[in-house]
């Protein structure tokens, strides 16, 4: 029987958090102020999450075809990032939260590698729940890297086996998809992972999007009824 209607919190959500730009521009602020924005939010939101009982959080912060953005602003996304990693791992591990992050590190400057190892090593005991940055991803790329994982290997892989070998691969099911800031496509995220999530989708720029909103987003999810297919 299909699964009913569930008063149930998602247990993995990921969030498409877009907007910052356009948040800067009606400010006439730099797009740089929108992006350090985004990021306050961000760790505000992730807390939040947690506390209402998510497990696996996982944040869209910077996109493989983001990189071909002008050089400044892509200077100054890694400025954060840096400073994300830096002070924010002690903060993660106290909560028992592990970080995680998905997409191609290869991309990346050296350093930022770097200091992302040592935040996702430091932080690699925390129980509580995961929270994943996707940076420098695509999830075309990260199909493309399993399919040839896949062919290393020498032998058919069934569709659980290849599902292992995504970088999401130790992450449970994605139940909720939400994407701030208008735009209604997936923009090369989560492409396999999204076959049976539920979607939510919002006009509110990412710095806006409050916990509130958080909370309306996942009163929307428990009154869904997931069918996976089923009657
Ligand atoms: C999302 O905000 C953050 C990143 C892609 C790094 P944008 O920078 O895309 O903001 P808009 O879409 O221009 O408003
Ligand atoms: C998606 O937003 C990527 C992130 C939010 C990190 P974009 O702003 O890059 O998406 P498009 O270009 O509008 O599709
Ligand atoms: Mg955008």
């Amino acid at each position: 029987m299909a699964e009913k209607r569930q008063n149930r919190i998602p247990r993995h959500v990921a969030i498409i958090m877009d907007g910052n730009g356009r948040w800067a521009k009606k400010r006439l602020l730099p797009r740089g102020a929108g992006h350090r924005a985004g990021l306050e939010r961000m760790i505000a939101l992730s807390e939040h999450a947690f506390d209402c009982g998510v497990e696996y959080l996982t944040l869209y912060a910077l996109s493989a075809e983001n990189l071909s953005r002008p050089e400044d602003e892509l200077q100054g996304l890694f400025r954060l990032f840096r400073e994300y990693f830096t002070e924010n791992a002690e903060k993660l591990k106290a909560k028992g939260i592990r970080l995680n992050v998905i997409g191609d590190l290869s991309l990346l400057p050296e350093d930022l590698v770097g200091i992302i190892r040592r935040g996702v090593e430091s932080t690699a005991g925390g129980g509580r729940g995961a929270l994943t940055l996707a940076l420098a991803y695509g999830g075309r790329q990260e199909i493309v890297a399993a399919c040839n994982e896949a062919v290393r290997r020498g032998k058919e892989v069934t569709a659980e086996e290849f599902e292992r070998l995504l970088w999401t691969g130790e992450i449970p099911p994605l139940d909720f998809l939400i994407r701030t800031g208008r735009e209604v496509r997936l923009s090369n995220f989560l492409l396999w992972q999204a076959a049976y999530a539920e979607f939510y989708f919002t006009d509110t720029l990412f710095p806006d999007f409050s916990d509130g909103e958080f909370d309306e987003a996942l009163r929307s999810f428990a009154a869904r009824e997931r069918r996976f297919g089923k009657v």
